[in-house]
């Protein structure tokens, strides 16, 4: 089969042969008809990332068609379309992983190639409303906003909710699940032009995270916050806590922008916050994950397709932070 291969730290994919080892029981073959990127390709291209290896195929994310089945796979499986749970030996409690936890795409080859082997268990029929192309932006990305917005900060109906860095592939997904579930929803984005286009996924408004106190004038303009979504960390994080309502849950999943270096005790403790740390989602909160994305017939926010010949300018604008959503790339 043809695939992309990374052999190195910065160096771009090579698409080339790539012989596929015999299916193991339980394993299945599904020919990948499209798969979507996440910032973890990238940190992994850039030498940044744990457990390193080369040569590796990336992609956490694929749908397509299941082509081939091991033994002992149920063969209604066959010539199915479905998604991928990317999420791998999370292990029996809901709290956290075990030891076990890995993410497709590394250490296990991932989905950026014509076909991906894995364990049955990580398949999921595609939501009927959505395309291929579509269902494979759902997994990575959806699976951290959903676990950290309601199985971690236990996001409640009318409750207000802010995303920092909305034009993000996690952010995204936070957007369309929080206005799903009847959040008040406001943003921050380096962008104006990506919080006009949050508005019309149903945010009430946005502010940009470079003007200098932006948590004060957001306050002036929204209020306070009882939910807020962050990925990025780094030195803005103290403008969180001071945007955050007494009782607030703030829950991070990233640090896009390096180690939180500043926090005020004083705002944390005396506003009685929550900062919760959150990543990717249990099986059990991938199956409600997509029984929500089907009962609200959400569409996630597709920004680029590129063809799978195109894979590294894919990668490209990722790195260059110039996407509104999925990028993408079709086989
Ligand atoms: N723990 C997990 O399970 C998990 C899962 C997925 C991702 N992650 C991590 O979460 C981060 C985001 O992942 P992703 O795939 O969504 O990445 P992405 O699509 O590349 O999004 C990154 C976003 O960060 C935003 N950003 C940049 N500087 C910011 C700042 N100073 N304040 C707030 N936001 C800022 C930008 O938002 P604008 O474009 O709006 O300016 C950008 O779009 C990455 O670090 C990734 O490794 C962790």
């Amino acid at each position: 089969m043809k695939a992309s291969i990374l052999h190195g730290k910065n160096q771009d994919l090579q698409i080339e042969s790539f012989t596929l080892p015999d299916l193991q029981p339980g394993e299945v073959r599904v020919r990948i008809k499209a798969a979507a990127l996440n910032h973890r390709d990238v940190w992994i291209q850039q030498g940044q990332y744990a457990g390193l290896k080369y040569p590796i195929i990336l992609g956490s994310d694929g749908a397509g068609v299941v082509e081939s089945l091991g033994e002992k796979v149920d063969s209604s499986w066959l010539g199915k379309e479905v998604i991928i749970n990317p999420s791998h030996n999370w292990g029996k409690g809901e709290a956290c992983q075990g030891r076990d936890f890995k993410i497709l795409g590394l250490p296990d080859n991932g989905c950026f190639a014509e076909y991906v082997q894995l364990g049955a268990e990580y398949l999921y029929p595609k939501p009927p409303h959505l395309t291929l192309t579509e269902s494979a932006a759902l997994p990575l990305a959806g699976l951290t906003a959903f676990r950290a917005l309601f199985s971690r900060a236990g996001l409640q109906k009318g409750e207000k909710l802010l995303i920092s860095g909305a034009g993000g592939g996690v952010a995204q997904f936070g957007l369309l699940l929080g206005v799903a579930a009847g959040a008040e929803v406001w943003v921050t984005s380096g962008s104006a032009e990506k919080i006009e286009a949050c508005k019309a996924l149903g945010a009430m408004g946005g502010i940009s995270y470079k003007s200098e106190n932006w948590s004060r004038e957001l306050s002036q303009l929204a209020g306070g916050f009882d939910v807020i979504l962050d990925g990025a960390g780094g030195d803005g994080f103290n403008e969180l806590l001071k945007a955050a309502n007494p009782g607030g849950r703030i829950v991070n999943f990233g640090g896009t922008r390096g180690k939180i270096t500043d926090l005020t005790p004083q705002i944390l403790f005396w506003k009685q916050l929550s900062i919760l740390g959150s990543t990717m989602g249990s099986p059990g909160d991938f199956q409600a994950y997509l029984k929500f994305v089907e009962s609200h017939q959400i569409r996630p926010t597709l920004d680029r397709i590129y063809p799978f010949a195109e894979i590294n300018l894919a990668f490209r604008r990722m790195a260059a932070g110039e996407q509104m959503g999925k990028i993408l790339v079709e086989l």
